[in-house]
C-alpha cells in the first residue's frame, strides 16, 4: 500500500495535486546529496522545481515531440530565458519584424549587452543565407507569423542556419502543436507563450520551451537562477487546459477556415492573410509543414482607414475586443494600437502592418455566429 499521505489507499487522484510548497524536507542528508547530484528527480526549493509545474512540462514535450520541456512565468519569459542561454555579447541574431512586438522590447535589452540585431522582413525568408554573418549564432522565427500570419519554410531555415551553426528557435504559438511540429522540421527548441492556446481560457499565463536534454539542464539553470519558475496554482490550470486542448484546436481551425473563406468574399475586407486559403501566398509551404488545418489565427483589413477598423470592431457583437489569442472566445484587436504599440512608428509600417490592420483569433463557439457577427458588423460600413 502507497505510504503517500496524498493515497493513502494507493489510489491516484485523477489530476495532478497543487504542491503549493517553498520548500521541502529532506528525510536525510543522503536524500539532499542525491537531489543536488542529480540523481534524483526530488524537490528543494520552488524557484528550482516543483512536482505540479513538472508533470506540465512532460505533457507539452509529449507533445511537442521533444526530450523535455522547461515550463516558466510567461512566453516573454520563455523568450528571454533562449536569448539569456545561449547569447552572449559579440553574436549576432536574426529576428522577423513580424514576430510579437514584446520581442522588440527585449532586443533594446540585448543590444545593450552588445548583442547584435538584424531585422529581415518574412517575406524575405527564402533569402535567409543572404542575412547570416560568420557570428549569426540563432535564428528566431515565428510561423505563422504575429500579425500578419505569413508563413516560414522552417526545414529552409534549419538548412540557412546550419551554414554559420546558427540554431533554429521557433515560436510555435500560433501554430500550436496541432498543426506544426518545428523540431521534426528541424527547428533545435520551440518556445509557446502557453498563455494562448496551450492554457486555452484567459486565465493563466505561462511560457514552454520544448528541447532536447541537454538544452532542458541549460535552460532549467536559467530558470533556477533568475526565478521565472511558474507556480504550481498556474501550472494546474494549464494541464487542465491541456485536457481539452486537441478538441479546441481542432474546432477553432474548423472555425478559422470558415470564417477566412466568407471574409474573403466580402468588400469591405481588403487584404486577408489566412495561411489555409488557397490564394494566400503562404499556402503551398503551409500545407508542407501544417497538419489537420491551419490554426484559428488571420488578419485582415478592413475599409479604408483606422476609423474604418474601429467602427468595425465597435460593431461586434459576438467577438471581443481584446489582445491575446488561442483563447474558447474569438478576440480582435488592432495591432497598431495594442501589441504593436511599443514599437517606432516607420518600424510599424516596414514590414506591412498597416493602421487598418485588424487581427482576429478565432475561439470555439459555432462558426455560423461568428460569420453572422462580422457580416452585420462589416455591413454598417
Ligand atoms: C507569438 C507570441 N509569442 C510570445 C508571446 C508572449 O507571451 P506572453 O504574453 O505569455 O508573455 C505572445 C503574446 O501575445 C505571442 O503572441
Amino acid at each position: 500500500m502507497s505510504q503517500d499521505p496524498l493515497t493513502p489507499y494507493g489510489n491516484r487522484p485523477m489530476v495532478t495535486p497543487i504542491v503549493n510548497a517553498v520548500n521541502y524536507e529532506y528525510r536525510d542528508f543522503e536524500v539532499l546529496r542525491k537531489i543536488t547530484d542529480g540523481e534524483i528527480d526530488g524537490y528543494t526549493y520552488h524557484r528550482d522545481d516543483n512536482p505540479t509545474v513538472r508533470a506540465v512540462e512532460k505533457q507539452i514535450a509529449a507533445m511537442e515531440g521533444s526530450e523535455d520541456c522547461v515550463v516558466c512565468t510567461t512566453g516573454m519569459a520563455a523568450c528571454t530565458m533562449v536569448y539569456l542561454s545561449y547569447l552572449k555579447t559579440g553574436d549576432n541574431v536574426i529576428f522577423f519584424h513580424d514576430i510579437y512586438g514584446g520581442n522588440y522590447k527585449v532586443s533594446l535589452i540585448l543590444e545593450k549587452m552588445g548583442i547584435d540585431i538584424t531585422w529581415i522582413d518574412a517575406d524575405e525568408s527564402s533569402k535567409l543565407e543572404k542575412y547570416l554573418k560568420p557570428n549569426t549564432t540563432m535564428i528566431f522565427l515565428e510561423t505563422p507569423t504575429n500579425p500578419l500570419c505569413k508563413i516560414i519554410d522552417i526545414a529552409a531555415a534549419r538548412r540557412a542556419a546550419d551554414k554559420v551553426g546558427a540554431r533554429l528557435v521557433v515560436d510555435n504559438t500560433f501554430a500550436t502543436p496541432y498543426h506544426q511540429l518545428p523540431l521534426k522540421l528541424g527547428a533545435h527548441m520551440v518556445i509557446h507563450s502557453a498563455t494562448k492556446a496551450l492554457g486555452g481560457h484567459n486565465d493563466l499565463m505561462a511560457g514552454a520551451i520544448a528541447v532536447s536534454k541537454e538544452d532542458y539542464e541549460t535552460l532549467w539553470f536559467t530558470r533556477q537562477a533568475i526565478g521565472t519558475t511558474l507556480d504550481a496554482y498556474s501550472a494546474s490550470l494549464l494541464e487542465r487546459g491541456l485536457k481539452t486542448f486537441e478538441l479546441r484546436a481542432a474546432k477553432m481551425a474548423e472555425n478559422g477556415q470558415a470564417v477566412a473563406e466568407y471574409l474573403a468574399t466580402n468588400p469591405r475586407v481588403s487584404r486577408l492573410f489566412y495561411p489555409g486559403l488557397k490564394s494566400d501566398p503562404g499556402h503551398a509551404i503551409a500545407s508542407k509543414q501544417m497538419h489537420a488545418g491551419f490554426g484559428g489565427m488571420m488578419s485582415f483589413d478592413v475599409g479604408r482607414s483606422q476609423d474604418d477598423a474601429k467602427r468595425f470592431i465597435c460593431g461586434l457583437k459576438v467577438i471581443y475586443h481584446a489582445v491575446s489569442l488561442g483563447a474558447t472566445e474569438s478576440l480582435i484587436c488592432i495591432p497598431h494600437l495594442t501589441t504593436m504599440l511599443y514599437l517606432p512608428p516607420e518600424r510599424r509600417a516596414l514590414f506591412g502592418v498597416k493602421e487598418n490592420s485588424v487581427r482576429l483569433s478565432v475561439g470555439i463557439e459555432p462558426a455560423d455566429r461568428l460569420v453572422e457577427d462580422l457580416k452585420q458588423a462589416l455591413g454598417k460600413l
